[in-house]
């Protein structure tokens, strides 16, 4: 059994005072992304009990366990457990493409395509093909179609894969229907490439949908998921698929500097996470639409006529009002102790809030009204 120090001990008694997740700065609304959570007393708890091993020896129980579960729960052979997102992404498309010179089909604003380092061409010796989604982050198939090249072709990198992300993240967690993602799963299969899906936040996309990831991504290769966005763990991520595509992404991960020892410290946070935090995801869903609504009632420019599919808001200033980007952002800081993030798309404009497990519906009705009254001058 796993001692506790005196830190963790101290934290575990304020966290179950509150009994509740709080966020990183717990005196603010913290809305900049659903990363900002602490763990709950629960989760620390059962870290605390989990039973360890050397999992690069392939000898953690937790870890095994938390990759079997996951394995079941989106009907894929197999798993492996990874640190973070980017690392799940990038072992992904080593694994699918395991040689250099590959080509990867991807969505423009996608996560891979702008905020990974460039990990695919950088690391791996993988070009990325981008291709520009429309609002509703589909990609239409004819602009696949004209981006996969075949290996006979010595003008031509060989493509290898096809990346979709769901929820999809810049362009407002856009939830794909599980009719387009078995048309990609499928037109992929067509063309013999494999097909990815960066599923940091499949959960939201299943629970929004109200159909299982399963089902989701029945005709999908291999699908990322994060424990520490919506889930609300600490750390980890989790890739799904084929026995044989786990085994060339296991060798990747020991590439990347991945294999964890008794990462079951953690593995055991994601399970409790998976475990108990799924259905939830609903109420964050529910926050985002009513905070969504309330700022297209007061004149905000909100992309998709407002159309809020999960958890993600994206909005811009209402046309008539007096105050600059930076000036709102400061205030709604120091007045109204909310945070979001700044400086996304058209040309910038636009402002994310994220909703998750440390927002209650008070603090959605606090932070609505501080966005509106500044930007109104109410
Ligand atoms: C859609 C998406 N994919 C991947 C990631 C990367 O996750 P990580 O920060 O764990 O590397 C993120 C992070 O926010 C994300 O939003």
């Amino acid at each position: 059994m796993v001692r506790c120090s005196p830190v963790c001990r101290r934290l575990i008694h304020k966290l179950d005072a509150t009994k509740r997740s709080i966020c990183a700065r717990s005196m603010s609304i913290d809305l900049r992304s659903d990363t900002v959570t602490l763990p709950t007393a629960d989760m620390l708890r059962t870290a605390m009990e989990a039973s360890l091993g050397d999992d690069v020896m392939g000898e953690d129980k937790t870890v095994l366990e938390l990759q079997e579960y996951m394995a079941d729960l989106t009907g894929k052979e197999a798993a492996l457990f990874v640190p973070t997102g980017t690392m799940a992404n990038l072992a992904a498309i080593l694994s699918h493409c395991n040689t250099r010179a590959s080509d990867i089909v991807i969505g423009s604003t996608s996560h891979i395509a702008l905020w990974e380092g460039g990990g695919a061409a950088n690391l791996g010796g993988v070009h990325t093909r981008q291709i520009i989604e429309d609002e509703d982050a589909r990609m239409d198939p004819n602009d696949i179609i004209d981006n996969i090249f075949p290996d006979a072709d010595d003008h031509c990198a060989k493509t290898t894969l096809l990346c979709l992300e769901n929820t999809q993240n810049m362009l407002g967690g856009v939830a794909l229907p599980p009719s387009y993602m078995s048309a990609m799963g499928k037109l992929a299969k067509e063309h013999q490439i494999k097909s990815h899906v960066d599923g940091a936040r499949i959960f939201n996309a299943a629970i929004a949908q109200d159909v299982s990831a399963k089902e989701l991504c029945q005709d999908i290769d291999s699908i990322s998921i994060c424990f520490s966005k919506g889930l609300g763990a600490p750390v980890g991520s989790v890739l799904v698929g084929d026995s044989e595509f786990i085994r060339l992404a296991k060798r990747a991960r020991k590439r990347l500097g991945g294999g964890m020892r008794q990462a079951g410290v953690i593995a055991s946070m994601c399970l409790y996470a998976a475990q108990h935090n799924i259905d939830r995801l609903e109420d964050d869903h529910r926050r985002a639409k009513m905070i969504a609504s309330e700022l297209q009632n007061a004149g905000f420019f909100l992309p998709r006529n407002g159309q809020v599919d999960t958890n993600i808001v994206y909005f811009g200033l209402p046309a008539d009002t007096d105050i600059s980007k930076q000036e709102f952002q400061m205030k709604l800081e120091s007045e109204f102790h909310t945070l979001l993030t700044a400086g996304y798309s058209k040309g910038g404009e636009l402002f994310r809030l994220v909703t998750h497990m440390g927002i209650d519906d008070e603090q959605i009705e606090h932070a609505t009204d501080g966005i509106v009254q500044l930007a109104k001058k109410i």
